[in-house]
């Protein structure tokens, strides 16, 4: 059985007469450890995947299952539990709480996740030990990201999803927070998705999936990625 398991997964919007396919008969395996990166183009559906895939949004049609739960048949509760406990989830555009400091937007994830690990600890993980009593508008959009990963990192999650997390950044910086998340995956083994339209990041993933108009056009596992240091965009 593989760490994520998704089969004939559809996701409809909208009303029955006036229907929008966002996801259609997607079918998809991840094991765990694994760096995957999924690309598409705007609106191919991947804000959608990966909102199923961290218990914010639900699947209309077909079955999908994290570390062997099925989502699908979680209540409200238990999906949000799900979203506390094994969900790490990083932002294109950050979404630091703009009056906490960088720690305690940390601390404010650590206080629900049953399994957290110390909120300074995630922040000396990112290289942000010395700058925790900042407020995000005193840091930089690279650091601000970086907060960010910590808040999601803290948690412990058993998956780190991320969403265009180098969009809004420049490659450098870009190229650094990936240089962080691919330590965290390596290190701490957690498996982690990436959706992004920059199909030069797929250069460092282990797995590379393409969606177009909601379907999976390829699947291809990367048997020797790129390191991090050797990406250009
Ligand atoms: N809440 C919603 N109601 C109706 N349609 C929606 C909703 N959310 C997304 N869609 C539609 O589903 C499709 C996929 O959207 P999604 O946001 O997943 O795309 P995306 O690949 O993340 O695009 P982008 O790169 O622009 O972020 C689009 O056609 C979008 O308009
Ligand atoms: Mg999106």
């Amino acid at each position: 059985m593989s760490f994520i398991e998704i089969a004939n997964l559809y996701k409809y919007y909208g009303t029955e007469q006036n229907r929008v396919i966002a996801l259609e008969n997607i079918n998809l395996n991840i094991e765990e450890g694994e760096f995957v990166v999924i690309l598409g183009s705007s609106g191919a559906g991947k804000t959608t995947f990966l909102n199923i895939l961290g218990g914010m949004d639900r699947l209309s049609e077909g079955t999908f299952s994290v570390g062997g739960e099925k989502l699908e048949n979680l209540n409200n509760k238990q999906l949000s539990a799900f979203r506390r406990n094994k969900i790490g989830f990083v932002f294109q555009f950050y979404n630091l709480m703009p009056n906490l400091t960088a720690l305690e937007n940390v601390r404010l994830a650590e206080s629900v996740s049953s399994n957290a690990i110390d909120s300074r600890d995630a922040l000396d993980m990112v290289g942000l030990k010395d700058r925790m009593n900042n407020f995000p508008a005193q840091l930089s959009g690279g650091e601000q990201q970086r907060v960010s990963i910590a808040r999601a990192v803290v948690k412990n999650p058993s998956l780190l999803l991320c969403d265009e997390p180098t969009g809004a950044l420049d490659s450098k910086t870009g190229i650094s927070v990936l240089k962080m998340l691919r330590k965290i995956n390596r290190e701490q083994n957690k498996t982690t998705v990436i959706v992004t339209h920059n199909s030069s990041i797929a250069e460092i993933a282990t797995r590379v999936v393409r969606i177009q108009d909601g379907k999976i056009v390829s699947n291809t596992v990367n048997v020797a990625p790129k390191s991090v240091e050797e990406l250009v965009w």
